[in-house]
């Protein structure tokens, strides 16, 4: 049997969408985008939304509307996918690397405490598989430590955590920003793209210029009114708006996304039911969590897991890894030596994780197979090692 590891929802309907699009004269950030950026700003009820044409881009508009200066910090996990560091690097800021709880592997108010400086000027935990970090106690933290000099900003990176909830809040509620990914495999997707929630009006209005080369206006406000408008060039931005041929994909898919949350919790029960009593390593439920269900990764313990990854290719089972650790990879390692070694736990999921398939449309007998597999192959594989 062979098992995909991920497939999207979007049909023929959703085309339809695009079409209308195709049938006006205008392709790019439009009257589509904006319609969706109210949507999103109604699902967060939060003042303001921005879309962005990825994460990663969104975060480096976000970060740019900062004006970092050199040595100025940024408090990420060590456990997460490179984008959350490299864009800290490309907006001129230093990463810092937090080690995540070996249960939750989210990081917390204890393990950020020791690396706020006097340099921080952003904290960015990640809401990793689709449970919230605890947003507000590292928000409580930051607020009454010794060592900060003036107000942390604490961005959310919800890249695989649109609909989930902690103690009842969503993302964006008690931070400063969140970022969302609507990239090919996400909860939300159009293929590439993504937003950025917040509250703050000043901070809004430069991340909307930094979102778009630092222009006063976007293109569709420069031919407002039926005339050609003189725009500026106020601040350096990037290049990070999403087309309205994109954005048409989203409205459905955010209107659906809460009673979605169902089937993917379905699926993600039934994995934890069926491997709870064997082996290998599970992510810790946070009682505190709704997850957001985003992807489920297992920990293959005894140095087991490339030859775990090996049979289930053989059995024709699509797996990732999600993640090695960012500091050890090349580019970091050699920049911040030793800042790998700083993070165990990180280092150790990061040697022990694999994600298995997972997308609500699974179908059940792939399910079985996965399961099964795991049980008389990859159980075994550990036990005799
Ligand atoms: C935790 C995390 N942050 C950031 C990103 C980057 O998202 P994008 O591909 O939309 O730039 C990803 C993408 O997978 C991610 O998993």
């Amino acid at each position: 049997m062979k098992v995909d590891f991920y497939r999207h929802e979007l049909t023929p309907d959703d085309a339809a969408a695009i079409a209308e699009v195709l049938a006006t004269p205008f392709l790019t950030t439009g009257a589509v985008a904006k319609q969706v950026e109210e949507q999103l700003a109604a699902y967060f009820d939060l003042p303001h939304a921005i879309l962005v044409n990825s994460w990663t881009n969104g975060a480096l508009a976000l970060l740019l509307a900062m004006d970092l200066e050199p040595g100025d910090e940024v408090v990420i996990p060590a456990m997460t996918f490179i984008a959350t560091a490299n864009v800290v690097e490309l907006a001129g800021g230093t990463p810092v690397f937090v080690d995540c709880d070996p249960g939750t592997l989210l990081i917390t108010p204890e393990s950020i405490r020791p690396h706020v400086s006097e340099r921080t000027r952003a904290v960015m935990p990640v809401h990793m598989y689709g449970q919230m970090a605890d947003v507000t106690g590292i928000r409580e933290m930051l607020d009454a430590h010794p060592r900060r000099a003036g107000h942390i900003a604490l961005i959310e990176d919800c890249a695989h955590c649109f609909e989930g909830q902690r103690e009842g809040y969503r993302p964006g509620r008690h931070s400063d920003a969140a970022v969302f990914s609507f990239y090919a495999t996400k909860n939300i997707t159009c293929g590439e793209g993504g937003a950025i929630v917040m509250s703050d009006e000043g901070w809004f209005r430069r991340a909307l210029e930094t979102r778009l080369h630092g222009m006063s206006a976007i293109a569709v406000d420069r031919f407002a009114g039926g005339r050609y408008n003189h725009w500026d060039m106020n601040r350096l931005g990037t290049k990070a708006n999403l087309p309205d041929l994109l954005a048409a994909l989203l409205p459905r898919q955010i209107q659906t996304i809460d009673a979605r949350l169902e089937r993917r919790q379905a699926v993600a029960n039934r994995y934890r039911d069926a491997l709870a009593d064997g082996p290998l390593r599970l992510v810790t439920q946070v009682q505190a969590c709704k997850s957001a269900e985003h992807i489920f990764p297992i920990g293959i313990p005894r140095g087991q897991r490339d030859a775990a990854i090996a049979m289930l290719n053989e059995a024709g089972i699509a797996v990732t890894v999600n993640y090695r650790p960012v500091p050890s990879m090349r580019y970091y390692s050699t920049k911040y030596p030793g800042a790998d070694a700083a993070c165990p736990e990180s280092a150790l999921w990061g040697e022990e994780t694999l994600t298995l398939p997972f997308y609500p449309a699974l179908p059940r007998d792939q399910q079985d197979y996965v399961i099964d597999t795991i049980r008389t192959r990859i159980y075994p594989l550990i036990e005799a090692a």
